[in-house]
């Protein structure tokens, strides 16, 4: 594979920061197809893809969300164009006969809540975040949350289905100027190991 360019890594990790204000902008619906289309190929433990995205934008579905979150997250929330509830299905094994062929996995998971949780906590997180990176590599800003009621959520948008909320993501275009400066990162030696 071709290593990308310097401009493309600033515009995925250098440059690119956590978003709280946002411009007047929408989105339309195709970004958010082409999003889409590039975050399933990112992998996911036996292609169990068990993330599910809801794309809030309507004022009625904003203010259904509205209840759900922390106060901090309120008001950068509202103003964002689009917010995504990063969801997994719990019953996301079902799928597994058309996502992976090759075995039979569906046994593995079905009557194993607790393993089942795990796999669609795992992979969804590494979803949640190759949206995040996707976004910013389509020209987006992001805003990821994790300050929300989860049973709210899950209440107001997922009653009596088997999709629960992981984390939320704000989506736009960001007021240039103000993001708030990078904080530190810790150090190769700190976080890494090379065994
Ligand atoms: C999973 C996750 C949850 C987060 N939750 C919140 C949140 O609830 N409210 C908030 O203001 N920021 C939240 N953040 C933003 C982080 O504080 C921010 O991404 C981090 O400090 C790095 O900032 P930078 O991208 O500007 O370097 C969250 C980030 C992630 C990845």
């Amino acid at each position: 594979m071709t290593p990308v360019n310097d401009a493309a890594l600033d515009t995925l990790f250098r440059e690119a920061h956590t978003c709280s204000a946002w411009q007047d902008k929408p989105i339309d619906n195709a970004l958010l197809h082409e999003l889409y289309e590039l975050v399933r190929l990112g992998p996911t433990s036996l292609n169990c893809c068990p993330a599910r995205f809801v794309f809030v934008r309507s004022a009625e579905a904003k203010e259904r969300l509205k209840g759900c979150l922390s106060e901090g997250n309120v008001a950068k929330t509202m103003a964002a164009p689009v917010t995504v509830i990063v969801a997994q299905d719990l019953e996301f094994y079902e799928a597994l006969p058309r996502l992976f062929p090759q075995i039979d996995a569906r046994p593995w998971f079905a009557g194993k809540p607790a393993f089942a949780e795990t796999t669609a906590l795992r992979n969804s997180s590494l979803q949640g975040a190759y949206l995040i990176v996707v976004a910013r590599a389509l020209g987006l800003d992001t805003g990821p949350m994790s300050g929300f009621d989860g049973a709210k959520v899950d209440a107001a948008f997922f009653a009596g289905s088997t999709w629960k909320s992981n984390f939320l993501v704000n989506l736009g275009y960001g007021e240039p100027g103000k993001t708030h400066p990078r904080n530190p990162r810790l150090s190769f030696d700190e976080a890494a190991r090379i065994a």
